[in-house]
């Protein structure tokens, strides 16, 4: 008898695998008895319009679904994260709501959660998975059982999928939902989940409604302890989540438990968040518009220089360039440095009436840097007209005049510009978490950082600069202490808060299980746009304060800076324009510093005070003995010879390059020095030649302001130069042809740099 009903049992197996095909085009013919999508009605709990519940609409809204929300403006009553189960307000909700459904019998309703879920897939997909499931109730499933772990034994086995039931997707025909909740006389804090999985447990119960679950997520994807199984899926016109295990694509994603990360990041593309054909489908959602305001939003500016950090003039004067009025920024500056006070100091007397106000806290305070970063906070905070509080380190490069703009237009509660690294992938942001809560990569990190994929990105960790709305600050952050938590790093104790607000002012810490898709999380999304190109982040690292002026030596450390305070703003001229000039035979004149560089120069050798008074003997150099001594200070006096030289390969080669066409310079140079003509010590040098290949000469200071005079005179072609230009370089070669002197200076003090390049 059994053997034969295996037979049969086969048999029937066989055939319908050999019909499997005929057998779909049929049901795809049978279609009349498809649900129609008017007969599909979504509920949700929500007591509050979080972002997680303000991204729940937008899915639905896009896919099409009717959701109607209950609860909306209540008190959340349904316990509390991490001391106790609860829930039970969503399912008294619930059983309200489905009295008035209950002889529906054709409506088919579906319960989700809406904090943390969105929808990937649209009405009629979901109907008719629903219909091939074959049940009149249908729940959603998952790997982990929870809340009572002593159940397991009590639920039915599964050949494959998931096995527990997980009450936050619901589905089924509108009496039979009402006759499960009809059932509901508990607590609102008691637990949801608990109650259906009592119902769902007992065997007369399952059979007469018709219970089952949704074991290979084809309907609800629960990503908790399922991570590893959920992959983004793109299409041209939709990203979906596909289950890898089940092949399956679900369409509802639930980030229970402590997944909501992972949710944010599947949040970032599904389902039409942003994709590789058409990039951005949410970013000009919900914008907000300048031009419907009669006054732009107040700002409170916060400033924080935490470790003494190069190119801080620059940094402060990028301040006044921000594209937005003035009297509607207010600047509160925290300087944790002695070392920058004479910047502050600087910047305030010339600017003290620009903005709104002007605050500044000095080292003499000794904040910690959370306490400091509290305090700019706070003052927004406290401040009822304060529209936005905009924070900037200093070690960020804002080069977008619009970013303030731009970001306030994007509207959202916290959000930052892309900042990275001048070619580095270091960035002033995380895309994923690693376990302890550090720094993880995630899949579209580098993506993201190189610009290949442009957006609004929904991420759990920024730094260095970002806006935050002054109302999130007034209710969802109204945490006074938001920058210190625990050990963590400040930025790391406002991201944590951010993320999981309702959390952290529990005293112990909950195990991950009992995060379960209870109380709302009021969490606070953080974006991080790269829509458009905002500035970078300099390197602090390394910055020996110790110099006169220190940014000189950043050559290495931070080069792109560098360059734009040191090297002269033309100098790129000399190779599209082909900007220099030849006042005598082989000798090239071109632009090569700024003012600044100059300046800096003469002040650090100055500063340094050395010169050598133009003696025959000198130790300086080998021999001992200098032919046609100058009164100079050598480059490697004041420690400056590395630099110069990597100076030389940078910006000298290729001119030289360029105007000696042919010859490459490894910038080999031992003589690097500058030069002071002055007619009490030294006026002018005799004629001689250079022991090198070629010589730079650059004119530091100018004629006719600084000093009267000086010039060079080249005698083989009987041609001068008189007008040296400040900041302008020489470029000749030493040796045999170019036998010259230094005119006299007349008056004042002139100074050259000058390097005898390749000996
Ligand atoms: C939603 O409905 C509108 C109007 O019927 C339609 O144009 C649109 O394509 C639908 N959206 C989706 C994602 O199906
Ligand atoms: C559940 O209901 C469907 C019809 O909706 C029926 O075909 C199926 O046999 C029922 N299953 C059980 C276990 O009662
Ligand atoms: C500054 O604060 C630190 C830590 O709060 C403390 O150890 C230190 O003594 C303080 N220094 C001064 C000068 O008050
Ligand atoms: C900083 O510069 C000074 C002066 O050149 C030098 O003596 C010192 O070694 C430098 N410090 C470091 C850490 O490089
Ligand atoms: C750069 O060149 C332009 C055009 O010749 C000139 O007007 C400008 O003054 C130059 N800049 C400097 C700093 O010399
Ligand atoms: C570039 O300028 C230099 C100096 O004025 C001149 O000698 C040279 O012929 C120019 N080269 C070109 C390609 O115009
Ligand atoms: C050099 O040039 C000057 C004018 O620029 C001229 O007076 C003088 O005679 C020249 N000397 C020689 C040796 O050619
Ligand atoms: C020399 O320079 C000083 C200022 O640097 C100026 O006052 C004086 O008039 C100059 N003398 C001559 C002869 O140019």
């Amino acid at each position: 008898m059994n053997v034969a009903m295996e037979y049969l049992h086969l048999f029937y197996l066989s055939v319908f695998a050999v019909l499997g095909i005929m057998h779909s085009v049929q049901s795809a013919e049978k279609d009349p008895e498809s649900i129609p999508t008017d007969k599909l009605l979504v509920l949700t709990v929500a007591t509050q319009e979080t972002d997680g519940f303000l991204r729940f609409m937008q899915t639905a809204q896009y896919l099409n679904y009717t959701v109607k929300v209950l609860g909306m403006g209540d008190e959340w009553k349904g316990g509390d994260v991490g001391k106790s189960i609860g829930g039970g307000q969503k399912v008294q909700l619930l059983k309200e709501a489905m009295q008035n459904f209950a002889d529906q019998e054709d409506l088919v309703v579906m319960s989700v959660d809406s904090y943390d879920v969105i929808f990937a897939g649209g009405p009629e997909e979901l109907l008719k998975k629903f219909q091939q499931a074959n049940h009149k109730v249908l729940f959603a499933a998952e790997g982990l059982i929870w809340p009572d772990k002593r159940l397991a034994d009590k639920y039915p086995s599964v050949r494959s999928g998931k096995r527990y039931l997980n009450s936050g997707g619901i589905i089924g025909y509108a009496p039979y939902i009402n006759q499960i909740v009809q059932q509901w006389n508990l607590q609102e804090n008691d637990d949801d989940q608990l109650f259906y999985t009592k119902i769902y447990l007992d065997p007369l119960q399952r059979e007469r409604l018709n219970l089952t679950l949704d074991h290979k997520c084809q309907i609800f994807q629960n990503l908790n302890g399922a991570i590893d199984e959920v992959l983004l899926k793109f299409g041209t016109d939709r990203v979906r989540a596909r289950n890898t295990v089940y092949d399956t694509l679900p369409v509802v994603i639930h980030g229970n438990a402590n997944t909501k990360m992972y949710l944010n990041y599947l949040a970032n593309y599904i389902p039409n968040a942003w994709n590789f054909e058409r990039g951005c489908g949410i970013c000009d959602n919900n914008l907000f518009d300048f031009s419907k305001v009669k006054e732009y939003p107040s700002v409170m500016v916060g400033v924080f220089i935490e470790q003494s950090t190069p190119f801080m003039p620059e940094f402060l004067s990028r301040l006044l360039t921000l594209d937005y009025p003035k009297d509607k920024l207010s600047v509160f500056i925290h300087n944790n440095e002695v070392y920058h006070e004479k910047h502050i100091q600087r910047f305030w007397e010339q600017n003290k009436n620009v903005f709104k106000s002007f605050k500044v806290v000095g080292p003499e305070e000794n904040l910690s840097q959370g306490e400091a970063r509290n305090m700019g906070m706070d003052l927004c905070r406290k401040d009822g007209n304060c529209d936005y509080y905009f924070s900037i380190d200093a070690d960020v490069v804002l080069t977008n005049s619009q970013t303030l703009k731009l970001l306030i237009e994007q509207n959202r509660k916290i959000i930052g510009p892309l900042v990275s690294r001048h070619g580095k992938l270091w960035s002033n942001f995380w895309g994923a978490l690693s376990l302890d809560g550090y720094y993880a990569r995630s899949e579209d990190y580098i993506d993201i950082v190189q610009g290949k994929r442009v957006g609004v990105w929904n991420i759990p960790y920024m730094a260095h600069i970002y806006l935050i709305k002054g109302k999130a600050l007034r209710n969802e952050l109204k945490e006074r202490n938001i920058f210190i938590l625990e050990k963590l790093d400040p930025d790391m104790a406002l991201c944590k808060n951010a993320r999981e607000l309702t959390i952290q002012r529990e005293k112990e810490s909950p195990s991950p299980e009992t995060f379960h898709m209870l109380r709302p999380p009021k969490g606070v999304f953080m974006y991080i746009t790269n829509r458009h190109e905002f500035g970078r982040l300099i390197s602090t690292a390394n910055y020996n304060t110790s110099h006169f002026n220190n940014d000189l030596w950043q050559i290495f450390e931070n080069p792109v800076d560098w360059k734009e305070k040191y090297i002269h703003p033309n100098y790129t001229r000399i190779f599209t324009e082909n900007l220099t000039e030849q006042p005598c035979p082989d000798v090239f004149w071109f632009p090569i510093f700024s003012e600044k560089a100059c300046d800096e120069i003469v002040e650090e050798m100055e500063n340094f005070g050395v010169w050598s008074g133009g003696k025959y003997k000198d130790k300086r150099i080998s021999g001992g003995y200098e032919n046609v001594p100058t009164d100079d200070i050598h480059m490697s006096q004041i420690n400056y010879e590395k630099e110069w030289l990597h100076f030389i390969r940078e910006f000298i080669s290729p001119v030289t390059l360029k105007v000696f066409s042919g010859y490459y310079t490894k910038a080999y140079a031992v003589l690097n020095f500058v030069v002071k003509y002055n007619p009490n010590r030294q006026a002018f040098l005799r004629p001689h030649h250079d022991s090198s290949t070629f010589t730079i000469n650059i004119a530091l200071n100018h004629k006719g302001i600084d000093f009267q005079g000086g010039g060079c005179r080249f005698h083989r072609y009987n041609c001068s130069l008189e007008s040296p230009r400040k900041g302008w370089s020489f470029m000749h070669p030493g040796r045999l042809t170019h036998l010259h002197e230094g005119l006299p200076t007349t008056n004042g003090t002139r100074y050259i740099a000058v390097s005898f390049i390749d000996p």
